[in-house]
């Protein structure tokens, strides 16, 4: 077992855990520890340094997830050759200490959209590829089936029947490279052009100038505490509508029963459909899982949307659409001539890593980790804030919003000038609206949850000189 002894300093306002990374890294880097060799068990490291178990833990879980070490179970966490870093080592070089770069890393961005790197199962991955890659099918390597690999698809219809209650066949899922992609699809569908879509109001910007974009007009529907505003919706005449029941985004409230029961009905008398966004549904921290809209769609008005950008990686660029069956056949007639715009190399991957339980076990375990995560999360803002901060949407998901009473875009700046980033609220809005002036988000699936809690505490200190001068 090696020894580690780096000089680090308590009165920098680099964290000691990142001060630790780079330090670990750049040893790495130099080949002054080479590849192969065992890190210093946490516990031995923190008598050593006399450091918490958390600074030891958070630098470690970072050189994990840029790929400098892996943990072996039972062995410890060990140290990979440069050319397995998920950085190519010549980028790596270049990345030497720039000044403004160091402060950059020291941020704790609390970014919508990050996930959980470091619990990622990329040995695993990198031999579901492999395999893939492995396989005597020829069409892998060519465009592949138009509405998305046939395995994969089954695979999904299976996991949508026992996680989210969707029953569904193969022949009803298209395989989609991101959300975008698929309501994109569904514009040229539905043919859309000219025709007016419903929306809630806020909601997601980057679905909204997709339907913008193919010629649509949109309604904005408000919300209520329970989600949206049914009597507004059905006052709009729009024969689509597009919805996050689930997870409202970004306000976070989740659809009652009554509430979905009465939108299905209506979507039946009117002949509307339902475009169900469920994006992030598997992470959720209260009370027990709900079905999805689709699970309840007896008359088939719901065209349920999936992504694997939260439940597996971004990066993957797979979501799936499930299309009631009239319009499943309708979808081969109108879009049939359409080449599929999802790698087939990396369906086939997730296909294996689905079908040999890796997913499963996957979300179970990301369950955990999101879950602890939020908890900090929630409670550090409770510690730090008590009541000068309401939290908005606390029950699933990946962010929160918070509400502040003060100006967001002060505040934004305020904490970014002390290395924490959160983010502002006005785009979800169709129009500028005061109510998103004094809102802001934080997403906490890319922080460890030490990071969590120091990033909290450096916001109470910014938002805290900041009130004091004001004054
Ligand atoms: C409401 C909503 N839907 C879907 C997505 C996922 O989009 P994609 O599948 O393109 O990654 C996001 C991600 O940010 C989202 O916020």
């Amino acid at each position: 077992m090696i020894e580690l002894t780096p000089l680090l300093n308590k009165q920098l306002k680099t964290p000691l855990y990142m001060q630790l990374y780079q330090y670990i890294k750049k040893e790495i880097e130099t080949g002054g520890i080479p590849p192969g060799t065992l890190l210093p068990p946490i516990r031995h490291l923190c008598e050593h340094l006399q450091l918490s178990k958390n600074t030891v833990e958070s630098a470690y879980q970072q050189l994990t997830a840029e790929g400098y070490t892996e943990s072996r179970p039972r062995i410890g966490i060990k140290v990979l050759p440069l050319e397995k870093t998920l950085m190519p080592p010549s980028q790596l070089k270049n990345r030497e200490p720039k000044e403004t770069e160091q402060s950059s890393a020291a941020t704790y961005d609390f970014k919508y959209g990050d996930i959980d790197l470091s619990h990622f199962p990329f040995k695993t991955w990198r031999r579901c590829l492999q395999n893939a890659l492995d396989s005597e099918d020829h069409d892998l390597f060519l465009y592949g089936d138009h509405k998305g690999d046939f395995g994969l698809r089954s695979e999904l219809a299976k996991y949508l029947f026992q996680a989210r209650g969707v029953r569904c066949v193969p022949e009803q899922i298209v395989i989609c490279s991101g959300t975008q992609n698929a309501v994109g699809l569904l514009c040229q569908l539905l043919s859309m052009n000219g025709r007016l879509v419903a929306a809630e109001n806020p909601g997601y910007d980057g679905v909204r100038s997709v339907f913008l974009n193919h010629g649509c007009a949109i309604q904005p529907i408000g919300l209520e505490t329970d989600g949206i505003n049914l009597s507004q919706l059905a006052a709009s005449r729009a024969k689509l509508v597009y919805i996050t029941p689930s997870h409202q985004f970004p306000y976070g409230m989740v659809l009652p029963i009554q509430k979905r029961l009465k939108l299905l009905e209506w979507a039946s008398r009117e002949n509307v459909y339902i475009i169900e966004d469920d994006y992030d549904s598997e992470f959720r921290y209260q009370g027990r899982p709900i079905p999805s809209l689709k699970a309840l769609d007896k008359k088939e008005n719901v065209i349920y949307l999936g992504t694997f950008s939260k439940s597996f990686l971004p990066a993957a660029r797979l979501s799936y659409i499930v299309l009631p069956s009239k319009l499943a056949d309708e979808f081969q007639e109108k879009l049939g001539r359409y080449s599929q715009s999802a790698s087939p190399i990396i369906q086939k991957a997730v296909f294996l890593f689905m079908k040999e339980g890796f997913f499963e076990r996957h979300i179970r375990k990301m369950k955990k980790v999101y879950q602890e995560k939020h908890k900090t999360l929630i409670s550090a803002i409770k510690t730090h804030f008590g009541n000068d901060v309401e939290i908005i949407g606390e029950k699933a998901g990946l962010h929160i919003l918070m509400k502040t009473g003060r100006r967001a875009q002060d505040l934004i700046h305020k904490a970014e000038k002390l290395g924490v980033k959160v983010y502002q609220v006005s785009d979800f809005w169709l129009e500028p609206h005061e109510s998103s002036s004094s809102i802001v988000m934080a997403g906490f699936g890319g922080l460890s949850a030490a990071e969590i809690e120091e990033g909290i505490s450096i916001l109470r200190k910014a938002w805290l000189s900041s009130s004091k001068q004001e004054r």
